[in-house]
Parts: structure tokens; sequence; C-alpha cells
């Protein structure tokens, strides 16, 4: 049955498209000022003094690592349960990739578990704000200050979310967004980067172009860089976005408290914990099921025309890392496992009303119980 209510469908507004279409019609269709104008504006929400736009979240990690200088023979701590891609960039650089455990009640990296997963190899830290709330910064900046490594925010599901005042993406040397469809704002594939690190800064933008410099005037090709450049006409529509964003994540608050509010007398269900002071940014509505297997509910709640799907895989359970590293996570990884097989990620955006949450809730406590 085709889904009434799919998991995600981005909401693209009519200014949105004019915003795509003014810059179409321009033919300036990368190098223009759609770009730089969408970076000031999040270095300015943020607070920071660089936003450097990428072509997409996974680009982002690969190049804020090759910025930092993380290669061949480092170490690099993360979450057992993200997105794969947190793995993927530091493989994809050489170094090796630490898992470490997540706290099931937030789903982020167990900061407790990180001193002891440190060696003298260790040089970086990849914490993940998984699913718009953000890790333990707090408890996790000073670990990371007393041995010295640097720490790369995986923001990229956590656009705006903070503890405090202070946002994601901006405790660590640097920050990194994803603007996947999926996410709260969207250009098709894209990505951003900030930092307050001016040398950082310069190395990525050259990194990001073909390793391009301008000196006195003249193009040099100083390093073997990428092109891992945002369109313009992709910046301008979800820079169109951005301008709207405090509303976008207002109507999320709403939604998810719908869901929090339907779902709270279950028994097999184990609700997203908001700890205090924190603002989670639902962009996802992560939930654990107990009692039934995860997949049947969602092919039960498939065939009544919802979309639903598991929220990030325990990565060293997927094919790559098993084959490489051969890690027990049952024994290593259990909150990660428990997540990967038992979570669920319930639709929530912003073409969605209270009702259509209410009757996805029915629907799933019908199954779950
Ligand atoms: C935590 C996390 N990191 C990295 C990425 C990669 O981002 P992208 O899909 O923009 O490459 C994603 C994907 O959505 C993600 O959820």
């Amino acid at each position: 049955m085709e889904n009434k209510i799919p998991l995600m469908v981005p909401d693209i507004k009519p200014d949105d498209i004019k915003a795509v279409t003014d810059v179409l019609q321009t033919g300036m269709l990368i190098q223009g000022k759609q770009v730089a104008l969408f970076e000031q504006d999040v270095a300015r929400y943020l607070n920071v003094k660089h936003a450097i736009a990428i072509s997409n979240g996974t680009a982002t990690l690969h190049l804020a690592l090759i910025a930092a200088g993380i290669g061949q023979g480092h170490e690099v701590i993360v979450p057992a349960l993200s997105y794969v891609a947190t793995a993927n960039v530091v493989e994809l650089v050489g170094a090796t990739p630490v898992f470490v455990d997540i706290d099931l009640q937030t789903f982020n990296i167990d900061v407790s578990k990180i001193e002891s997963a440190i060696t003298p190899k260790t040089k970086a830290i990849i914490p993940v704000h998984e699913f718009g709330l953000l890790a333990n910064m707090e408890l996790l900046m000073p670990i990371a200050i007393k041995h010295n490594l640097i720490v790369i925010e995986d923001a990229a599901c956590a656009l705006a979310a903070s503890v405090g005042c202070q946002f994601a993406g901006t405790f660590g040397t640097l920050g990194s967004f994803s603007f996947h469809p999926r996410k709260a704002i969207t250009s098709g594939e894209g990505g951003m980067l900030i930092t307050n690190d001016d040398a950082l800064e310069k190395k990525l933008r050259v990194l990001r172009n073909h390793g391009i410099q301008m000196e006195d005037g003249k193009m040099q090709f100083v390093a073997a860089g990428f092109n891992y450049r945002l369109t313009d006409f992709q910046a301008a529509l979800v820079h169109s976005q951005f301008k709207r964003l405090p509303q976008i994540l207002a109507y999320k608050q709403t939604l998810a408290q719908a869901y929090l509010c339907a779902l709270q007398h279950c028994k097999n269900i184990m609700l997203p914990i908001i700890p205090n002071g924190y603002y989670h940014t639902w962009q996802s509505f992560h939930i654990i099921i107990e009692g039934i297997q995860r997949d049947e509910v969602i092919m039960r709640l498939q065939d009544v025309g919802i979309g639903t799907n598991y929220g990030a895989q325990c990565i060293p359970q997927q094919k790559y890392y098993q084959y490489k590293y051969k890690l027990n996570t049952a024994t290593l990884f259990p909150n990660a496992l428990k997540a990967y097989q038992q979570g669920l990620v319930l639709p929530l955006y912003e073409k969605l009303s209270v009702a259509d949450i209410q009757h996805v809730a029915t629907a799933l406590l019908k199954i779950v119980g």
C-alpha cells in the first residue's frame, strides 16, 4: 500500500522554489553569491567565525578529518550507533574508528566510556548529536582537552540543537551539518562546516575547491583538493528554508509533544528522554520497541499506509566493519545493538498535523499494545 503518511516529505514552499529559479535565471549555477550569503547567515546564527558550505554531510566530515591532519596510524573515537558515514570517513582517511557504546536514554555516545577507549594513537573524537539531541558535550570536552584530542562534532541531524545557549557544532574544533532531505532544512544534497579557527577555515576553502588558492591575483594549485562545492541553486534553496528555521523547529516541538503525550503509557515503548536544559530539534522521533519484532511493526504500519524505519546503524555490526574488525557487538555495544535492532523512527515533519501524529500513534499502539 502506498504510504498516506510517508516517513518524510520535505516542505518546499513557493518562496523556496522562487529562490532556486531566480538563481537558475542568472546562469550563475556555481561560485556565485548564494553560497557566501548562506554561509554568512549560518555563521551569524550559530555565533561562530566561519561557516563553509560543502556538497554533503559526508564530504564535510571527510574534509574536516583531512584538514585536521588525521590519517594513517591515528585512531578516532566514534559512537557505535550513528549513520555509517560517521565511521566511513575515518576509514577513508586511513585512520581507525574506535567504537564506544551509546547511552540508551539519549542515543548519544556514553561519555563515561570514552576515556577507556583512548590510546596513545587517539587523535580525535567525533561525537554525534543523534536524532537532533546534543551529546553530553559538557562532560566530553574536558576529556578531549585533558588528552589533547580534536573534537569534530557530527551535527548532521542537529542544526540549532542546543544546551543552555550553546549550539551543536560550536563546542569542538569543527562542527559538521547535513542538508539531506530528511533534515529540518534541505538543499537535496548539502552540508556545512563551522569553526572558529582561521587557519582551518583557509585550509577547508582550499581543499573544497580543487586545492586552489589565490596568490597575487593568480590561481595557484597548492594542495591535492576535492570538488566538494555546494552549487548556488542548492544554497538558495536551503537558505530560503533557513530563514524560517525557528518556525520549523517550533512546529516540530508541537508534533513531538503530541507523540510523547499519546505514547506515554505504553509499556512496550521506550520514549526519548530530553535532559534538562537541552533543546531537541527532533530530526527523528526515535523510540525503542519492546515485546514485538521491530521489523514486524514497520511492515504492519506500512500495511496501513504509514512509513517508518529503523533509526541508525550499529556500525561495528555492519558487514564491512564485521569483516575488518570482527568486534563482538552484543558484548561490547549492547545499547547500540538494541537501538539498531529495536529502534523505530516515526514520521515527524512540517507537512504533518497534530491529527496525523495522533493517527500514527493510535495505529502504533494497536500493534504494540
Ligand atoms: C549522523 C550523520 N552523519 C553524517 C551523515 C551524512 O550526511 P549526508 O547524507 O549529507 O552525506 C548523516 C546522514 O544523514 C548522518 O545522519
